[in-house]
């Protein structure tokens, strides 16, 4: 679908309640996902754009193109074959919970469209690890030419004791980690209380550790799925140092940074007071300056997929401008179409060609000291 016509079909999508356009679009997701994975067992697979500019070799995976699917729009795993086709590099499912639950009472996702942004507190509404477990091992018999991340968050009957939490992180892991080509240990999302206190430096360590050591005892060689943090864009600059230096410690692979912000400043929308996480152009330089604060302490060669407020061009180079390696993207998707993460990659391509670049690791900075201070 072509930006023009997605422009002409989105006053009656937007006519439609956040959420059940969203439900929509995951139905449609699902159907064209199985479809294509019947297609994939039959030595059909789908295939981004890529080129050797565009591949990048990172996590001990190859990603076709260095734009993804932010976890929150596939929390189900129902449509992994269906992303490679919409040009996706990777994609991230999840967020997904040991239990099953149904989320917070509705309405509880908004638009801001004055803002490019939106408001939601869904509260990790899925179908839990078991189930979804169960789909993937079957949808994933032939694997999708992209890596496939699983983003594993808390239960919100179990977050803050502190044995349930990890016992949580536990039982997800030993159910997702083997169809994982990563996991991201999810601590950032504002709708489960308590969940963003385990960014706090020695329950992240504790946490990673717990996360590692299942994976080991999983006993996948060197098929185990590398681990990545994935943290707020509200935390004190101050603190990210030790938050990092914690997370490496215990065995972090790498960060995505980063999630929803509790921020509202300079929105202009009407459900500007609703409450949750704001995501979108609002939350772009505020994650810009996380990543570079991240890839300045990290150093140069840990892992950042850089997320928040992706929807053209620039806002890629910024982000890997800023130090991510790899970029993804949701709330995009919602205002320029599904098919943005192909038309980002062809023109990240023609990007780097016009530069004379041979890689995108060209244009990856290396943060700064000063990022995240609120300047
Ligand atoms: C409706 C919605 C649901 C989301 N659900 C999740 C989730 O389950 N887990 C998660 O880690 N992030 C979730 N996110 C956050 C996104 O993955 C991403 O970090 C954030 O939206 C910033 O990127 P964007 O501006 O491109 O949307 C969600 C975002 C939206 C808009």
């Amino acid at each position: 679908m072509t930006a023009s016509l997605y422009a002409r079909i989105r006053p009656l999508l937007f006519g439609l309640d956040a959420e059940d356009a969203h439900r929509r679009a995951v139905y449609l997701a699902g159907v064209a996902g199985r479809t294509l994975s019947v297609a994939a067992r039959a030595g059909l697979r789908a295939m981004p754009p890529t080129s050797s500019r565009l591949e990048r070799r990172l996590l001990g995976l190859t990603f076709p193109n260095p734009i993804g699917l932010a976890a929150g729009f596939d929390k189900n795993a129902v449509a992994s074959h269906l992303w490679p086709a919409l040009g996706f590099g990777f994609a991230e499912l999840g967020t997904i919970t040991a239990l099953a639950q149904p989320g917070n009472p509705t309405p509880r996702m908004f638009r801001l469209p004055e803002d490019h942004a939106v408001v939601n507190r869904l509260g990790f509404n899925n179908e839990g690890a078991t189930a979804v477990a169960a789909r993937l091992e079957s949808i994933l018999q032939a694997r999708p030419r992209i890596p496939i991340g699983i983003n594993i968050g808390g239960s919100r009957a179990r977050v803050g004791d502190p044995e349930a939490e990890l016992e949580d992180y536990r039982e997800s892991t030993r159910r997702l980690g083997r169809l994982a080509d990563y996991i991201a240990v999810n601590v950032s999302s504002p709708n489960t209380p308590g969940l963003r206190d385990l960014q706090e430096p020695a329950r992240l360590g504790r946490l990673i550790e717990t996360v590692r050591g299942q994976l080991k005892r999983l006993g996948l060689g060197v098929s185990a799925p590398r681990v990545l943090v994935k943290l707020s864009p509200d935390l004190a600059e101050e603190g990210i140092a030790e938050i990092c230096a914690s997370a490496l410690a215990a065995g972090t692979d790498g960060f995505i940074a980063t999630n929803t912000t509790l921020s509202r400043d300079g929105l202009k929308g009407a459900s500007v007071n609703e409450a949750g996480g704001v995501s979108g152009v609002p939350l772009r330089e505020r994650s810009n300056r996380i990543i570079s604060r991240i890839r300045f302490v990290a150093g140069p060669s840990v892992p950042i997929i850089g997320v928040g407020g992706v929807s053209c061009l620039d806002d890629v180079l910024a982000k890997l401008g800023a130090g991510a390696d790899l970029i993804s993207l949701y709330t995009g998707m919602i205002y320029e179409g599904p098919l943005l993460a192909r038309r980002l990659a062809h023109a990240l391509d023609a990007e780097l060609a016009c530069r004379g670049c041979s890689s995108v690791a060209e244009l990856v900075g290396a943060g700064r000291a000063d990022a995240a201070a609120g300047q």
